[in-house]
């Protein structure tokens, strides 16, 4: 094996891609990447600089931004067994952790993830943190092959998004596509926002939803990569299940598929 083992998790919006994805890295001792927070980091860039992302002439800066930025992510995995780790997200060197999180980047961020150069941009950023082996990518792609490096040495990664099975990571390990009623969906994300303080905390669980529902709709109508169960991915749904009985299926497909159990 030239490259680590890859997991690669995918889903709507508040299906529980980051919480999941977390706590498998954590339990196998694999790297996590969120690739969300890069389309999200495009899309703050777009609105500090004043650039309007609903208006289709700024396609161009918005394409000419994403290739510019530099984004880094910087995950704590913490001792204490049950501590969810935590990420940090850096654009230019400036921390934004909570910045890409405001619903007006919410809002935002599916126009600007639906932009094709956008997406080539992020993809190319987040295949060389993933280390993808070389062949795969370079099919799709010329410049991947000299970003391959790997990030670090850990012995295997965790990446989520919306296109990781299908796209970014076409031969993953493994792959698994997290669904969840909406209106579940919508209640949970409420709850997280209210426990980090958020002044989106004041919507209702009704406005929640339909952003949700929203985005779902424009991530899986978009043209390039939309969001789409891999063939070869397990749909896991997560409506009557806790994290720990999602997060234990996955850890034992990942054990099995590497021979340890
Ligand atoms: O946390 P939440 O599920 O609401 O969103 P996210 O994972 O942070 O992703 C924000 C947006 O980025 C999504 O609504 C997609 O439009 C886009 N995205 C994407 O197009 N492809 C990915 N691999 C990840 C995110
Ligand atoms: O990354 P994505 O937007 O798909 O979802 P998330 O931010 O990981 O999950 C949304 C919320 O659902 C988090 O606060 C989780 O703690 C919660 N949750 C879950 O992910 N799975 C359950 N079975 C129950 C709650």
């Amino acid at each position: 094996r030239t490259r680590p083992f890859q997991v690669a998790i995918d889903g709507p919006s508040a299906s529980g891609k980051s919480t999941t994805a977390r706590l498998v890295a954590k339990r196998l001792g694999f790297d996590y990447i969120d690739t969300g927070a890069f389309y999200r980091c495009v899309t703050l860039s777009a609105l500090q600089k004043g650039v309007d992302p609903s208006d289709s002439k700024n396609i161009s800066r918005i394409a000419a931004l994403a290739s510019d930025a530099k984004i880094d992510l910087k995950t704590e995995f913490h001792a204490s067994a049950s501590t969810l780790p935590t990420t940090r997200v850096f654009l230019d060197s400036k921390d934004v952790s909570s910045d890409i999180r405001t619903s007006n980047v919410s809002k935002h961020v599916s126009v600007v993830a639906a932009i094709p150069a956008v997406r080539q941009s992020v993809v190319q950023k987040v295949r060389a943190l993933g280390a993808e082996d070389i062949d795969s990518s370079a099919k799709e792609s010329k410049q991947t092959a000299t970003t391959s490096a790997p990030s670090s040495s850990r012995a295997g990664l965790v990446m989520d998004g919306r296109d990781i099975g299908t796209s970014v990571l076409t031969h993953a390990d493994l792959k698994v596509f997290l669904v969840a009623d909406s209106h579940v969906r919508a209640v949970r994300r409420l709850e997280e926002l209210r426990k980090n303080g958020s002044q989106d905390a004041l919507l209702d669980v009704k406005q929640v939803q339909e952003d949700l529902e929203r985005r779902d709709e424009s991530d899986r109508t978009r043209a390039v990569s939309p969001l789409r169960k891999a063939d070869d991915a397990i749909e896991l749904d997560t409506s009557n299940l806790t994290i720990e009985e999602q997060v234990d299926v996955i850890v034992k497909e990942a054990l099995r598929r590497q021979g340890k159990i």
